[in-house]
């Protein structure tokens, strides 16, 4: 086996998560270097994840911060090239779909650098959302998809993309299982916030189409607030200045605090009653916790969680419901839709590369 000089690219919260099972077997073998874009800068979308994960720091952060689409995957693309000139490396990792995702896997393609991607062939068949764009070129550029579920790889076939795809399971998973018992441990969030175990739903929202119009922002939160049980929100900086700036005020039922640490938020999951969401990583996390997932989207990447029973889909423009998300209480048994050990599956493909 040859060692490699692998550089991987991450920019927002759900990539530092996926990078860190992965980037530690990694650096066991092969020369791997961090490329950190700057995506996501706020301490708690981003050093608390290195520190709570302890990801080695990044030899690389572009300081590439937010902006429109365009300008921010220029800079982005730019400045790539430059590392990826100076470096040389042997193969380029990408995670996800975000703009990191699909600045770094074009510029390498681009230099003949064989990319891998992890978490390739996810579709939700909305290419409304900038990530469905981010997805589709990212895995049709890159030259290894490491596919997470059956159902991606299935997809992957579907476009002509079998030869160079790999089902090899779910890299989130991972960090998950690997990081509980540390969370039970070291984690005191519960009584900090002064919260009983199964007395609370967590909510997260950060896709444009649920919080960029504050009607419908504010329409998601009137509806939540009238559940049984108090909901804790830790709210996206996205989010947080959406409703700053419309002045969307909510009542008691809904407890607002600022993004959490890993270790905070998945022990906080582990302990919900219900899982309120439309992130992508937390529809996972939810249904390895064994926690009923209320999905505020009309579809999902993740739809074997839902043909398993676990995860409603709930469209929040038109069927928001507060008695259905109080009804709902999956008891089903779980099929193993993740795998497990993942992060050993892709490190064995990639010293055989
Ligand atoms: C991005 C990803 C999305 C992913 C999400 C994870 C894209 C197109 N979107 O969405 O796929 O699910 O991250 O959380 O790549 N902001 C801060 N501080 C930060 C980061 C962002 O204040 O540290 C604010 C800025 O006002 C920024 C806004 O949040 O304009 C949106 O950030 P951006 O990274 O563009 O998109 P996300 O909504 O975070
Ligand atoms: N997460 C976190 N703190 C929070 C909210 C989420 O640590 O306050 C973690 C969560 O456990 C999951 C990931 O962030 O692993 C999901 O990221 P996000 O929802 O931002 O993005 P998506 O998965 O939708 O791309």
């Amino acid at each position: 086996m040859k060692r490699k000089k692998i550089i991987s690219i991450v920019g927002a919260r759900p990539q530092f998560i996926k990078l860190a099972p992965l980037s530690e077997k990694l650096s066991d073998v092969h020369e791997e270097l961090i490329l950190h874009t700057g995506q996501h800068y706020d301490y708690n979308m981003s050093d608390s994840f290195f520190a709570d994960l302890k990801i080695k720091k990044p030899t690389y952060n572009l300081n590439i911060g937010s902006g429109p689409h365009g300008a921010q995957m220029g800079k982005m693309l730019g400045e790539i090239e430059k590392v990826l000139q100076l470096e040389n490396p042997d193969l380029l990792i990408v995670f996800g779909d975000t703009n990191s995702t699909l600045a770094g896997a074009l510029a390498a393609s681009k230099m003949n650098i064989p990319v891998v991607h992890v978490e390739a062939g996810l579709r939700s068949y909305n290419r409304s959302m900038p990530e469905e764009i981010n997805r589709i070129v990212t895995d049709h550029v890159s030259s290894y998809l490491f596919a997470p579920t059956i159902n991606a790889f299935n997809i992957l076939e579907s476009e002509g993309l079998k030869e160079k795809s790999y089902l090899v399971g779910d890299i989130s998973v991972d960090a998950l299982m690997r990081h509980l018992d540390m969370a039970k441990l070291r984690s005191g969030i519960l009584k900090e916030l002064n919260l009983e175990e199964n007395s609370f739903y967590l909510l997260t929202l950060h896709r444009p189409y649920n919080v960029d119009n504050p009607e419908i922002l504010r329409n998601i939160l009137y509806t939540l607030s009238l559940l049984d049980s108090k909901v804790l929100f830790p709210v996206h900086p996205r989010t947080r200045l959406i409703m700053d700036k419309n002045q969307l005020l909510v009542g008691d039922q809904i407890q607002l605090i600022d993004p959490l640490g890993y270790l905070d938020f998945i022990f906080l999951q582990s302990k919900a009653k219900k899982i309120l969401t439309d992130s992508g990583g937390i529809q996972k996390e939810a249904f390895i916790l064994k926690k009923a997932c209320i999905t505020l989207r009309s579809e999902t990447e993740w739809i074997e969680t839902v043909e398993d029973g676990w995860n409603l889909l709930m469209k929040p423009e038109s069927e928001l419901d507060a008695d259905k998300i109080m009804n709902f209480n999956p008891t089903k048994e779980q099929t193993d839709i993740f795998g497990s050990n993942n992060a050993d599956k892709m490190v064995e493909i990639i010293n055989g590369i």
